[in-house]
């Protein structure tokens, strides 16, 4: 029996992904090459913005025709847009057999047996005390591995659906990850990513009394780890990012120097409306702090563009913040209204033309800041993780420490670490040199 997979969303899907595959193949289920010769089409939906879920309806179109081809192929939808809709979603999707939140992973073979055996469609959307973390994962790297360390988030930002999806933080016993990256390790992981959309909050919910850490102290058991070389995290709050866990980037040769610190936005008076529990000074302040104790960090944010009630001074902030923050790299999104959350109910609708010549702006802009940053790298050593071949077949490709992809020319292979020259940079990659060991 094949199964073909589809993921949309972020990080935190794709992992999940991996322990679908997990789960399924260790349930006899082998990946399909093309969703026609699979028995059953899986997709891991993402629900964050409309345009995530308009990809899904279109993809589900080709699911609905391959189901009429042969009714005996199941579909099954699981992640956050399928538990955002829950039951109701049997009615969109007519020819859907199975459902599935990002909490019920496990559950998904008993789901497809109910399916195939039961009168009815099938469908989980339970909540679970840490659901899924020790599922088995069919990863896709060898040397570079993601871990959850939490899952769910409480900040509920006046704007995201992820809290109502996704359920409360909750943290994974520090024993149990540390347990897993050795694991990884063992297995040949040199580099893993930390997993959770609070990061910096971690433990903060876990007993008192039992053995807790904080974030900075789960970074500082995980880098006494043997043969462990880089540890990444993402998504790092800025009202949770504490003085201790700067010192840990400083201070633990495997955290890598890069942060990922949405912003959102560079007006306080939007962040309030945002429920982000920071000012603009605030966020200025701590940037600061992490430029001043950690060399050579490189900076990445997510900022969010017609948020209600954006004036043309808002996004003026916006931009003067970007300037002054001189981020590597901004994903930016432009506000989409998420039924159930606060912010589709806020009064300021933006105009699209204002909406579409700002993101332009701020694209250009941060484009712009990534190029010069970048270029200031030329003719710097820098320690790379080889990923495998580059796009022109005679180069290699990797990623430094601080996240940057570079395409150079040299002798190594995956998983090995080695010496670049940078030689030229674009706002999105730099090209390098291997130097001779
Ligand atoms: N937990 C992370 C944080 O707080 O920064 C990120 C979570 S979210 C999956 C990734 C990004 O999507 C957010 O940082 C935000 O910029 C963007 N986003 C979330 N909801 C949005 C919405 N309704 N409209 C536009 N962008 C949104
Ligand atoms: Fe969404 Fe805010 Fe939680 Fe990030 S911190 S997942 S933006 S509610
Ligand atoms: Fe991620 Fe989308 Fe869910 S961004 S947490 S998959 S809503």
């Amino acid at each position: 029996m094949y199964y073909h997979l589809t993921t949309f969303g972020c990080q935190m899907n794709k992992h999940d992904s991996e322990r679908i595959r997990g789960v399924l193949e260790e349930n006899g289920w082998s990946a399909a090459a093309a969703p026609e010769l699979a028995d059953l089409l899986v997709f891991n939906t993402c629900a964050v913005r409309k345009s995530a879920e308009s990809r899904l309806l279109g993809r589900l179109g080709e699911a609905g025709r391959l189901k009429k081809e042969r009714p005996g192929r199941l579909v099954a939808l699981g992640g956050c847009f399928a538990q955002s809709r829950q039951e109701k979603i049997f009615t969109e999707v007519p020819f859907l057999d199975v459902a599935f939140g990002p909490r019920n992973i496990a559950e998904l073979p008993a789901l497809l047996e109910a399916a195939v055996s039961g009168p009815a469609a099938a469908y989980s959307f339970e909540d679970h005390p840490f659901p899924s973390a020790d599922l088995p994962a069919r990863r896709q790297g060898r040397h570079r591995a993601w871990v959850q360390v939490m899952t769910g988030c409480t900040n509920f930002c006046s704007y995201c659906i992820v809290p109502s999806v996704r359920g409360p933080e909750r943290s994974r016993p520090e024993t149990e990850i540390t347990a897993e990256v050795k694991k990884l390790v063992d297995e040949g992981v040199i580099e893993v990513t930390l997993l959770g959309q609070n990061i910096n909050a971690y433990g903060l919910d876990l007993e008192p009394s039992g053995r807790r850490e904080d974030f900075a102290g789960l970074l500082a058991r995980l880098n006494g780890i043997d043969g462990l070389e880089r540890i990444r995290f993402t998504t790092s709050h800025p009202k949770d990012l504490s003085n201790r866990l700067i010192d840990a980037i400083r201070d633990l040769p495997s955290v890598c120097e890069h942060l990922h610190l949405p912003a959102q936005s560079g007006s306080t008076h939007i962040l309030e409306r945002m429920k982000r529990c920071y000012s603009r000074e605030e966020y200025l302040a701590l940037v600061n702090r992490l430029y001043g104790a950690v060399p050579g960090l490189s900076l990445t944010t997510d900022l969010i563009v017609g948020f209600p009630g954006e004036r043309e001074e808002d996004f003026y902030r916006t931009t003067t913040l970007v300037e002054s923050c001189r981020f590597d790299g901004a994903f930016t999104f432009v506000f989409s209204a998420r039924p159930g959350t606060e912010a589709a109910g806020l009064p300021g609708k933006v105009p699209e033309k204002a909406i579409k010549r700002r993101i332009r702006e701020l694209v250009k802009l941060t484009q712009r800041l990534a190029e010069e940053n970048n270029r200031q790298l030329v003719g710097r050593q820098l320690q790379v993780l080889v990923e495998g071949a580059g796009r022109r077949g005679s180069q290699l490709r990797g990623r430094t420490r601080t996240n940057k992809i570079i395409n150079f020319s040299g002798s190594a292979k995956a998983g090995d670490l080695v010496d670049v020259t940078v030689v030229s940079a674009t706002s999105a990659t730099l090209k390098g040199q291997q130097v001779a060991s």
